[in-house]
């Protein structure tokens, strides 16, 4: 069994070490697990690595939060590729030890994702898949110190007053979601100082492109002007975002494996607002649509903006795709997503 020590001198050579041995190239590495693997984020993720080389093992659960179609449509292409296994289990009660056996790098994107539903009763599955299932994750890698990225979220940070924020801000979560993201970070931090498991969580800021989400404000707004439904905003519209095209997201989150800091921002880059972004929806589907403005939704906050400087410095991570192409490519994939009633999709999850 490996144990750390616990000293701060030992651990800080411990993570100055472990930061030199971690810094390997990842094709160099042969297998990754990837938590959340059907889900948006984690399928591209899944996608990069097998480009890269990786034997990628997946575990999803395939949650109800939105349709387990959707997940199974994501992950299907993955799954002819002999180098990669699809596991369908829930990280708050597999079998980790066996799930990590043969993995030299965890990348752990499932959770419960959704700011506006993680009021009222639904909060019990944000504590079970954010906080409980990473905990045992945890526990898990303290027998096997495997280096990890973990999925955090911008909405750690609550309010801002509009300028870059920096990693060292205060979390003032303004959303029961935000609460359990920001209780995962300090779970591993307790572990990563305590029981020097090596992992480094990224704050990712509004994650956009092809797959997103169906309950995101893009994909609702995409489906409302291609299926001529009323499009809704909340609020004036005047919110903004730094919206982080999803292929962006997943090269800062193999970049930052065995990155030196405990904690990153992955932001776009250029802060837009809902407005800003319908209008140029409009224009690249070349349907006006009709737009509705409803109240502000709770644990909403007004605007994103993450300072990336020490991504940029540390890991030599930069965004590359403006909202304009990245929206052009998230219509794109609507306009060519199978139809859900597709029996073939049925044999995606094994
Ligand atoms: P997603 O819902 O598409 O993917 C998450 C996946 O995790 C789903 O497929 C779900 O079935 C799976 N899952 C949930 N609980 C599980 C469990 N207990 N065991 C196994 N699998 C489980 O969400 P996403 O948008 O791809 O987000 C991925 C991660 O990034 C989440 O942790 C989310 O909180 C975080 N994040 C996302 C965004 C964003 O803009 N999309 C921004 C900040 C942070
Ligand atoms: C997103 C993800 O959903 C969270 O999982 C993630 O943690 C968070 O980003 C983050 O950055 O940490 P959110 O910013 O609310 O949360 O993303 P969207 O759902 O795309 O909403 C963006 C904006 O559009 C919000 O201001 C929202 O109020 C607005 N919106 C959303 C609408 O006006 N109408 C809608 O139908 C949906």
């Amino acid at each position: 069994m490996t144990q750390a020590m616990t000293t701060p001198a030992n651990v800080h050579n411990l993570r100055q070490n472990r930061a030199e041995h971690a810094r390997v190239p990842v094709p160099d590495r042969r297998r990754a697990l990837v938590t959340g693997a059907a889900g948006f984020i984690g399928s591209r993720l899944v996608e990069t690595l097998l480009g890269m080389g990786c034997n990628v093992r997946g575990l999803d659960s395939f949650s109800a939060y939105y349709e387990p179609r959707v997940k199974r449509a994501n992950i299907a292409g993955s799954l002819t590729d002999p180098r990669f296994c699809m596991v369908t289990d829930d990280l708050a009660t597999a079998d980790l030890d066996r799930l990590l056996d043969g993995v030299d790098m965890v990348f752990h994107l499932a959770g419960q994702p959704g700011v506006r539903s993680s009021w009222g009763d639904g909060f019990a599955d944000y504590l079970r898949d954010n906080v409980l299932a990473t905990q045992r994750l945890l526990e898990a890698l303290t027998r096997r110190p495997i280096p990890m990225v973990a999925a955090s979220s911008s909405s750690v940070y609550g309010e801002s007053d509009g300028s870059p924020v920096s990693e060292d801000a205060p979390l003032r979560p303004l959303s029961p979601y935000g609460m359990t993201k920001a209780a995962a970070e300090q779970l591993i931090d307790v572990y990563r100082r305590d029981r020097g498991v090596p992992v480094v969580c990224l704050r990712y800021f509004t994650v956009f492109g092809p797959r997103q989400r169906p309950d995101m404000a893009f994909q609702r707004f995409v489906d409302a002007l291609e299926q001529e439904r009323p499009l809704r905003i909340f609020g004036d519209g005047r919110q903004s975002r730094d919206f982080t095209y999803v292929d962006d997201a997943v090269a800062a989150t193999i970049a930052a494996l065995g990155a030196p800091s405990p904690v990153y921002n992955v932001g776009g880059g250029a802060p837009a607002s809902v407005n800003e972004a319908v209008a140029l929806l409009q224009q690249i589907t070349g349907k006006p649509g009709q737009v509705f403005h409803e109240e502000y939704a709770r644990g909403d906050v007004y605007q994103t903006r993450a300072d990336t400087s020490r991504l940029r410095e540390e890991v030599g991570w930069r965004p590359r795709t403006t909202l304009d192409d990245g929206l052009t490519a998230q219509v794109a994939a609507y306009r060519r997503q199978p139809d859900p009633a597709d029996p073939d999709l049925e044999q995606a999850e094994r």
